[in-house]
């Protein structure tokens, strides 16, 4: 797989198999991912890698939360903006009226928000989550390392035929998740990622894109 059908083939997969992910795979992978760019160097992610015994136990207690209608750990960073304006917002409600249709939650279900915190907490049925933790010290350049460094993992997963689903809902849940890997108090969790492979036969849509010319500017050609 060439690095286009890489990226091409990556989405958000949200309904996983249970068939297990090789633990060489993800060594793998996560060593070549180690070669993703970061200012100065500095490498500020640390990643737990959950899976069997572990994530089956995250997931029962996480989802009981979502189950319960838990509103959440407070939140070390916000998910938006809170004044989320055009074009962001209408990108926004474009993909959220999309996104959990296709597993079966309409828009105008009350239970909605729980369905989906559940849905997440249960990691979409993946049977590997990582999570992405910075050093609390680290700034707004540390945290685009730390998507650089996400995005290379997820491109990797794909040429090893395994999928993925980039997770922010995972830090609702934040002190479950801390508890459960031992991270120390010095660092934040930024998102979990679900891994493994995906399950035959559900449907899913293709997420959009703006238009090239909404997001790049040529300068000088
Ligand atoms: C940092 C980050 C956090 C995300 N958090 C969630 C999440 O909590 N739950 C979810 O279902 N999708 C989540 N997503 C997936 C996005 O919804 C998805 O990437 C976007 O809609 C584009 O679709 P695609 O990845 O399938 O192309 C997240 C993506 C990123 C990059």
């Amino acid at each position: 797989m060439n690095v286009y059908e890489a990226v091409e083939s990556r989405r958000a997969v949200r309904a996983f198999s249970d068939e297990p992910v090789p633990v060489e795979i993800l060594e793998r992978v996560l060593s070549a991912a180690a070669r993703a760019p970061s200012s100065g160097n500095l490498q500020p992610w640390h990643v737990y890698v959950v899976t069997g015994g572990p994530l089956a136990e995250l997931k029962r207690r996480a989802t009981d939360r979502a189950l319960a209608g838990d509103p959440g750990d407070e939140r070390e960073y916000p998910m938006y903006p809170a004044d989320l304006t055009s074009p962001y917002l209408d990108r926004f409600t474009a993909a959220a009226a999309q996104r959990y249709a296709t597993l079966g939650i309409e828009r105008d279900d009350p239970e909605r928000p729980k369905k989906i915190a559940a849905l997440n907490a249960g990691a979409f049925g993946a049977p590997v989550v990582l999570f992405c933790y910075l050093d609390r010290a680290m700034g707004p350049g540390q945290w685009g390392d730390a998507g650089m460094y996400l995005q290379t993992v997820m491109l990797l997963l794909r040429a090893e035929g395994l999928h993925s689903c980039p997770q922010v809902m995972w830090t609702m849940f934040r002190k479950t998740v801390t508890q459960a890997v031992g991270a120390d108090d010095g660092r934040a969790l930024f998102c979990g990622v679900a891994v493994g492979f995906e399950k035959e036969g559900v449907p899913h849509l293709r997420t959009g894109r703006a238009d090239m010319a909404e997001t790049v500017s040529f300068i000088g050609v």
